[in-house]
């Protein structure tokens, strides 16, 4: 799959924004609480990866060449395994995120998408992150083939 350079420096970007991050909250953390809340970590993560290109209001907008939906009023997401399928999977000017975030994160995120932005309030959960991933379609690796 070859990907537009402008779309790859801008997730390089954004993952290590990311990633520096986290390096710092888990300092903060040391010795305090250690539990980060969901609606935080959807929130964070949001902020830190989607709204390069979502926008921090989810309205969407044209950035990098392609057009951005909004995620904000977007009744596709009353799916919940609507947005775990492109976080899971990507799709045109949209990257997958299996390599830069966790079953957990994708399910925060997913969470906040849909409540803060939209009024779908039922959680996202790891079970389901992992039941919309288990349904990839296309060939499964067969170690067989391996050696
Ligand atoms: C590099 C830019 C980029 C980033 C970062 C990005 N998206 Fe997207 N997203 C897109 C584009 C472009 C589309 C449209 C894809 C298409 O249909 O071709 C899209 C589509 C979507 C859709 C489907 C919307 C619809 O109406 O069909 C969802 C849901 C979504 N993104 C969620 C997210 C979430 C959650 C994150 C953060 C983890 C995220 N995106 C990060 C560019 C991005």
């Amino acid at each position: 799959m070859s990907l537009p350079v402008s779309r790859v420096a801008l997730v390089a970007v954004t993952a290590l924004a990311f990633v520096t991050n986290v390096g710092a909250r888990a300092q903060d953390s040391a010795g305090g609480s250690s539990s980060v809340k969901v609606a935080d970590e959807g929130r964070q993560v949001y902020e830190q990866i989607c709204q390069a290109c979502h926008m921090a209001d989810a309205k969407g907008g044209a950035g990098a060449g392609a057009n951005i939906p909004a995620l904000a009023n977007n009744p596709k997401l009353a799916d919940k395994d609507y947005p775990l399928t492109l976080l899971l999977r990507g799709r045109g000017g949209m990257p997958w995120f299996t390599d830069m975030l966790s079953p957990e994160q994708m399910a925060a995120v997913a969470t906040y998408v849909r409540s803060h932005f939209n009024n779908y309030p039922d959680p996202v959960s790891v079970e389901d992150v992992k039941r919309v991933g288990a349904a990839r379609p296309g060939p499964v690796p067969d170690c067989t083939t391996c050696n």
